[in-house]
């Protein structure tokens, strides 16, 4: 794996004078030669700015969920040929609060997921135990379940995923998982991936949960941890350039 790839999830936060700042701010701090790679996943309606404000600048964007359906009869969806107009790179999918909120289940994540590969958008599959589940030894079964159903239904193109493992119980909570076992979890993924395609080394896997300026680094020292998913730390430019700075100069 090359460069980490760090990305803000800004969740359902921000306003234009709020995002405006912020990037601003992010823009300003970034390293000069960038070792990591940089996205943010926003709320859709402002995918518009910051293609506005990111174009030919280091940071890429994306949105944060993406419509199953191609086009038509969806009342309130976005489609990922929307998301490729707006030039998005990437979009988050399967999220555990989707998963948990809206009811979404592993075929239609899976099925977002291909959507998304169709439109030339690359999707953040996000995958993770809940308490109960790793309480109950359940952890493996878990995550793999959820990420063999986007390999299933993706095939050849698994190369171009990225993954995220996101413990539900570490997110937004400031429980992080520690490295041993966040590592532990990204090494079955690795094998998982490596076992649906000859490209592994091509995909990024991602740790997300609570991940901030002072663990970090630990956490992205990792050998299977590729760079982070960052919830509540992205949305403050000094801890989100700190995360950024950790990444460049983990190896
Ligand atoms: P958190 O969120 O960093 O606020 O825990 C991560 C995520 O949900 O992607």
């Amino acid at each position: 794996m090359g460069n980490k790839l760090i990305v803000g999830n800004w969740k359902m936060n921000g306003s234009l004078a709020d995002n405006a700042t912020l990037l601003a701010g992010v823009l300003n701090g970034l390293p000069a030669a960038g070792a990591a790679r940089v996205a943010v996943c926003v709320p859709a309606v402002y995918l518009h700015q910051m293609q506005s404000l990111l174009k030919d600048t280091p940071v890429a964007w994306g949105a944060q969920d993406v419509s199953a359906h191609e086009r038509g009869a969806f009342t309130g969806e976005v489609s990922a040929t929307m998301l490729r107009d707006l030039a998005c790179r990437y979009v988050i999918v399967g999220h555990s609060e989707r998963r948990q909120y809206h009811g979404e289940s592993d075929e239609l994540v899976a099925t977002k997921a291909q959507r998304a590969l169709a439109c030339g958008v690359t999707p953040i599959v996000c995958v993770g135990e809940t308490l109960a589940q790793r309480e109950a030894g359940d952890t493996e079964m878990v995550v793999k379940r959820q990420l063999a159903s986007v390999i299933h239904t993706v095939g050849h193109c698994t190369s171009e995923l990225v993954v995220a493992y996101e413990p539900v119980w570490a997110i937004g909570t400031g429980k992080t998982a520690t490295p041993e076992m966040a590592q532990a979890v990204h090494a079955v993924l690795r094998a998982q991936i490596a076992a649906a395609t000859p490209n592994a080394s091509r995909v990024a896997i991602l740790y997300g949960g609570s991940m901030n300026a002072g663990n970090a680094a630990e956490l992205l020292a990792q050998p299977d941890i590729d760079g982070g998913l960052i919830g509540g730390a992205s949305l403050k430019a000094p801890d989100f350039l700190s995360i950024v700075d950790a990444a460049g100069v983990a190896h």
